[in-house]
């Protein structure tokens, strides 16, 4: 059974695993300002991410590789300013972690800015990174399934883990990421079966977007949350929340509500 009331008390990091353990979804929103961290955060959101789709929603880009540490550092550190409770996790630009050293470095930045944990793509040689900035003291959140930063490899945003190979590959890259000292795990686009397994491999919390209703817990993108026009391909896993409530407040509380009591995403909304 989950609980469906958000905590008033700051998030820390070790919170997450306790929150896992105790059945408590996770309630995670992108955000790129104060005004709307301070929002989310006041209707329910436990998690704020400073995404790297920014570079698409916010700048205009057609994906997220334009993106650079100066640019999530500007945005966290206005949203930092929004958010008295909330966990701020800060993406790592593209190959700002190509090296453990240079992960250090924008990580440090990132931290400095007012982010609680950065959040990279992929694992392989990211596993070195991940351990490098454990081992220094920065909180990881990993990322697997659609990694967008590999668009050019991958060749578009599809659906990952489908076959059984790459399931099999998905699921060992997971225990992965938790083995090399990740505190938390955004699983995108993956087919809930999938998820809900890795989900229950992992004491680490798992985050899904487009990955099914057996994560713990959820994010969206905040203009896929209020159904404005990015003017990217909408994907079937995103619901216009804003729509039915009427207000950005009442849109964050209807998600809030819907993923604390397990009713988001929905098979609608949801890869099998
Ligand atoms: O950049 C981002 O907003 C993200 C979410 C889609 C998880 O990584």
């Amino acid at each position: 059974m989950y609980t469906s009331t958000p905590q008033d008390k700051p998030w820390t990091v070790p919170m997450l695993a306790d929150a896992k353990r105790d059945s408590r979804k996770l309630v995670m929103l992108t955000a790129y300002d104060a005004s709307f961290a301070r929002t989310f955060e006041a209707a329910g959101t436990d998690i704020i991410l400073v995404g790297d789709s920014l570079g698409m929603v916010v700048q205009g880009h057609g994906s997220t590789l334009p993106v650079t540490v100066a640019d999530t550092a500007y945005h966290v550190a206005c949203v930092a300013r929004g958010l008295s409770r909330a966990l701020l996790v800060a993406d790592l630009p593209f190959q700002s972690d190509a090296t453990p050293e240079r992960a250090l470095d924008a990580a440090t930045t990132l931290l400095q800015a007012g982010a609680t944990m950065v959040k990279l793509e992929g694992a392989g040689h990211k596993l070195d990174v991940i351990r490098f900035l454990v081992e220094r003291e920065i909180p990881v959140c990993a990322h697997l399934g659609l990694t967008p930063q590999s668009v050019l490899r991958l060749g578009g945003y599809k659906v990952q883990g489908r076959d059984e190979v790459a399931a099999a590959r998905l699921r060992a890259d997971a225990r992965a990421v938790a083995e090399a000292g990740a505190a938390m795990l955004v699983l995108e686009c993956v087919p809930s079966a999938l998820a809900q397994a890795i989900t229950s491999d992992l004491t680490i919390p798992t985050i899904g977007i487009g990955a099914g209703p057996h994560c713990d817990g959820q994010v969206l993108v905040l203009h896929d949350l209020l159904g404005v026009n990015s003017g990217h391909r909408r994907p079937k896993f995103v619901k216009d929340f804003l729509a039915e409530a009427g207000t950005v407040a009442g849109a964050v509380a209807a998600f809030a509500a819907a993923v604390r009591e397990g009713r988001f995403p929905d098979a609608a909304h949801s890869y099998d």
